[in-house]
């Protein structure tokens, strides 16, 4: 009985743990599949996240990329106002010029002519005196009235200070002519001095003394150089840039200055231009104004970067300057200060264009 019951119990336990195999068979493929079911899903996130890395680089590239294209177009922006208000500038100093050359043009050649019938006049009257010494009473009374002795002397006189003066209006529109330009947009080979010139010639009326201020000092310190092939209009603007700000940054500084201290210790610009090797020339303008912060130094260059109240600067000038030297020019603008002390600008450029890349 015994042993049948165990054969029994045996055989139960046979079944029990053939069915426990299967489960744990079916629970091995569950796993497994499970198993596999993870590292496919592990492999997709994997994937998913390196495509999200890449789209993520992507996606910074382009906003970089948008960032430089947003840059070049303010700068290209800033370009087009700047040579649109010198053209507009050159056109009307152009305009200005051609105005006043014709009138002047006529005072200027008919003046040979009145001096010549002054001169005639005058022999004229003194061959009268000299034969008439006694002329009737209303003629005595009449040389008395105007004057003649003085007449004569002076006549002389007025004739050649307008001579002088309109020899002077000649100059001045020659400057405004050369200053502008516009028939040059070639390079040519230029008198870098009469550039410097004729700019400074339009600026005389910030140069001249005020009720305020004394005239401020130009101290031209010119050396031998050569012509320098350049685009002639556009090296004038460099020039008229730094000399207007050389000019604000005086009058900045003469604000806080009383007449007497002005005078004292004088306003100056000084221009240098030397020649620094044989391919190259240096121009250094350099004031005695109020000099640039160091902290803000670097933004020099950088477009719309101004100190000046609205209306006033536009933060383009030196921008457009660098751009022209460095650019147009393949030469170099670079600047040195000390603040309350001064700033000095130095652009260096070469003699021939043969070197550089031009844009
Ligand atoms: N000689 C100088 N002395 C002192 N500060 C200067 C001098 N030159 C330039 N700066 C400084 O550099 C800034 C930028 O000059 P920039 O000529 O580019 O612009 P701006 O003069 O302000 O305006 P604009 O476009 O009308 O020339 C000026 O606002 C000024 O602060
Ligand atoms: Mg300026």
């Amino acid at each position: 009985m015994d042993n049948q019951d165990d054969s029994i119990q045996i055989q139960e336990l046979k079944k029990k743990n053939r069915i426990l195999q299967k489960k744990l068979e079916r629970c091995e493929t569950e796993r497994h599949q499970l198993e596999t079911d993870i590292g496919t899903k592990e492999f997709l996130l994997k994937k998913v996240i390196c495509e999200l890395e890449d789209s993520r680089t992507d996606l910074q590239h382009r906003s970089q990329e948008l960032e430089n294209t947003l840059d070049s177009l303010h700068k290209m922006q800033a370009q087009m106002i700047q040579s649109e208000k010198m053209s507009a500038l050159g056109q009307m100093v152009a305009g200005i010029a051609h105005e006043i050359n014709n009138p002047v043009s006529f005072i200027y050649g008919n003046l040979s002519h009145i001096k010549q019938y002054t001169h005639d006049l005058l022999r004229l009257v003194e061959l009268y005196h000299r034969y008439f010494p006694n002329p009737p009473a209303e003629i005595q009374t009449e040389r008395k009235t105007i004057d003649l002795d003085f007449l004569e002397k002076d006549a002389i006189m007025v004739l050649n200070s307008m001579n002088i003066g309109t020899e002077r209006i000649r100059d001045i529109v020659l400057s405004l002519r050369n200053f502008s330009r516009l028939d040059e947009s070639e390079f040519k080979a230029v008198d870098i001095h009469e550039g410097i010139d004729n700019t400074l010639m339009i600026l005389q009326h910030r140069i001249k003394a005020t009720d305020k201020s004394p005239e401020i000092q130009i101290i031209r310190d010119y050396g031998n150089i050569s012509n320098v092939e350049c685009y002639a209009g556009q090296l004038n603007q460099v020039f008229m840039n730094i000399l207007v700000n050389a000019l604000d940054a005086l009058e900045e500084l003469n604000t806080k200055r009383t007449y007497q201290e002005i005078r004292d210790h004088p306003s100056r610009i000084t221009i240098r231009t030397s020649v620094v090797d044989l391919e190259w020339v240096k121009i250094a303008i350099t004031d005695n104004g109020s000099g640039i912060r160091e902290s803000i130094q670097k933004q020099i260059f950088n477009p719309f970067f101004t100190t000046k109240p609205v209306g006033k600067g536009t933060g383009m000038g030196m921008a457009i300057s660098y751009q022209i030297i460095t650019k147009k020019h393949g030469g170099k603008l670079e600047f040195f200060s000390t603040p309350g002390k001064g700033t000095e600008f130095v652009v260096q450029i070469p003699i021939q264009q043969k070197f550089c890349l031009i844009i």
